[in-house]
């Protein structure tokens, strides 16, 4: 079994990264209209793949910066390769933190890859997080999403973890966020949708 970083760097040499980019576009934009910013905002896209969302992202006209921040170094050199206008990083997130807090974080299909995502989601409300700033998480494996259950044989990885909804929203809560909401976008017959938690920094 490989780790989920050898895992998906395999996959940018499939071709794979650009069918991500397609399948979590429209919940991912669903996300992105969660945080209705008035103002100017900066931003971080912890477990950004290619670096698709921080080049959509970067074009709105509010985005006053955002980084891309990843542990596959082949996903990085991709990302680096067809943006030379953002900031892209290669770590593992866990041994990152921002020299800035940002206003808005987002991560999408990235936080069961963690053995213990709680303490990523701690770390993300008290080094990545200004105060009143967001954390809007996406996941599509999640426990009450049956049809994701076969995917961590499918793909052979060693840590994939399938966790319920309501633990999630505890993570969210035991790491000090506030007005904790859930959503679940695109949901079809038997497919439960992309789940997507979005916590406050008070
Ligand atoms: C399913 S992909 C999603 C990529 C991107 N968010 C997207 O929507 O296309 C998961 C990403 O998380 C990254 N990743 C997994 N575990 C990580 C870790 N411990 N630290 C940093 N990145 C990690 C992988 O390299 C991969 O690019």
């Amino acid at each position: 079994m490989k780790s989920p970083i050898e895992v998906f760097s395999d996959w940018v040499d499939l071709g794979k990264d650009v069918g991500m980019e397609k399948n979590h576009f429209e919940p991912v934009l669903e996300m992105i209209n969660l945080f209705k910013s008035k103002n100017e905002f900066t931003s971080i896209d912890a477990g950004c793949g290619n670096g698709w969302l921080v080049r959509y992202l970067s074009n709105y006209k509010k985005c006053k910066s955002i980084i891309g921040v990843d542990g596959s170094l082949k996903m990085i050199e991709k990302a680096r390769s067809l943006d030379k206008n953002n900031k892209y990083f290669c770590y593992e997130l866990s041994n990152w933190n921002p020299k800035l807090k940002v206003d808005v974080v987002f991560s999408m299909e990235v936080f069961y890859y963690f053995k213990k995502p709680e303490k990523l989601i701690k770390q993300i409300h008290d080094k990545w997080i200004k105060k009143n700033g967001k954390l809007i998480m996406g996941i599509d494996h999640y426990l009450e999403n049956e049809e994701c259950h076969g995917w961590k044989n499918k793909i052979n990885i060693s840590t994939m973890k399938l966790i319920s909804k309501n633990e999630w929203i505890k993570y969210f809560e035991e790491s000090g966020f506030s007005k904790v909401t859930d959503y679940q976008f695109c949901a079809k017959d038997n497919w439960k949708g992309t789940l997507v938690i979005e916590g406050t920094r008070v």
